[in-house]
């Protein structure tokens, strides 16, 4: 009963995340005091209720039980008008009680404030990806502390669902549909120790790869969240030229694997197997466009690309200028969402496609051991 009075005390403190109890892990969100007190009181009064039921069920049982040698009564009173008003009122007043707290707090959880930071969250089978604002990009959820946080989630295949308990917030991203979630964290939790951070699930079974999707949430202080989402977003900066094809390419790949295959499959869009030999002019280069021209055709000094680099560079940024025989003009634009080194780190792809696994784009090789090790993250 002490830890109980605690409890709610302590939901109702707001200077420090809450630590975890037995029903749920540690409160770092706006919402979870509100959440927390109201599971606390709602369990109060059902264990009120139930204790007071069952001491009077019992004593009932042994007072009125049948003693031998008494007649047995069928007399008794039948109804009781002030009692059985007082059981229907008073329990009903309790749950109108209940229900304006928790449809106050609901309205708080499903509103989201006008200011608020937005993070665009895609599901996919079977991960999560994180967009930020810059054009920063994570698999993990990193926020800033102190700030609403809007997420705006859609899913790319089937339904998943987004749960975050130490915000108290858990809602479903449905294929074809925006949802959104917010939250405030005002307690950053450092993102260096495996430990730092709160849990991320999807509790949507989605297949095979459901629990792949558990991740991590980090809070972060305003600047060094700046700091970080500045970093993610010039990632490829980073990268040296020579190491580009294999650092960056399986990444930058991840977003073209879903209509391009690298071992053949036809897909939406033509298969990179083989991609250099055909716009190189070697073997497949006969392969007409739905315009009627040929790879010879639009490749080579004073003809429409100069080069098959030019070529490859002009089909991300405008795919639907020349569309390959048999194939739709539904891919988008990739201009602004990837720049001249991203595509440097395609077309060196394609150009050493051998190297990669054809079936998950990861790269087969060891990087020389004079290379920096610090690239395993
Ligand atoms: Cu996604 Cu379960």
């Amino acid at each position: 009963m002490m830890s109980m009075l605690t409890m709610l005390t302590l939901a109702q403190a707001a200077d420090g995340p809450t630590p975890p109890t037995f029903w749920m892990p540690t409160g770092a969100s706006a919402h979870a005091s509100n959440v927390d007190s109201m599971m606390w009181w709602i369990n109060l009064i059902m264990w009120a209720f139930l204790a007071l039921n069952t001491v009077l069920t019992v004593y009932f049982v042994w007072k009125y039980r049948h003693k031998v040698g008494t007649k047995f009564r069928t007399d008794g009173p039948d109804h009781n008008g002030p009692l059985e008003l007082a059981w229907t009122v008073g329990p009903l007043l309790i749950c109108v009680v209940l229900f304006v707290f928790g449809f106050k707090g609901y309205l708080d959880v499903r509103t989201p404030p006008k200011e608020s930071y937005d993070i665009n969250v895609t599901a996919y089978k079977w991960g999560w990806q994180f967009k930020y604002p810059n054009g920063a990009q994570s698999d993990d959820l990193v926020i800033p502390a102190g700030k609403p946080v809007r997420l705006v989630m859609r899913a790319s295949d089937v339904l998943h669902s987004c749960y975050i308990p130490a915000f108290r917030v858990k809602q479903d991203l449905v294929p074809g549909r925006y949802t959104y979630l917010w939250f405030q964290s005002d307690f950053p939790t450092g993102m260096d120790q495996p430990t730092d951070g709160h849990h991320l699930f999807c509790t949507e079974y989605c297949g095979t790869g459901h629990s792949n999707m558990n991740r991590r949430v980090y809070v972060l202080p305003q600047e060094q969240f700046d700091a970080w989402t500045t970093k993610q977003a010039n990632w490829l900066d980073e990268i040296p030229e020579e190491e580009l094809y294999w650092k960056a390419g399986p990444k930058l790949y991840a977003r073209c694997v879903q209509c391009h295959s690298l071992d053949g499959t036809k897909g939406i869009g033509p298969s990179w197997k083989g991609i250099w030999a055909r716009v190189t002019g070697g073997e497949g280069s006969n392969g007409a466009f739905a315009d009627g021209s040929t790879y010879s055709g639009l490749i080579g000094a004073g003809k429409q690309y100069a080069t098959a680099e030019d070529y490859i560079r002009a089909s991300i940024y405008n795919p639907g200028e020349h569309l390959v025989q048999g194939y739709g003009n539904v891919m988008p634009t990739f201009k602004g969402q990837i720049n001249d080194k991203g595509i440097d780190a395609l077309i060196g792809m394609m150009k050493k496609l051998d190297e990669f696994d054809p079936k998950t784009g990861a790269w087969l090789k060891t990087p020389p051991a004079a290379a920096p090790t610090a690239s395993a993250k």
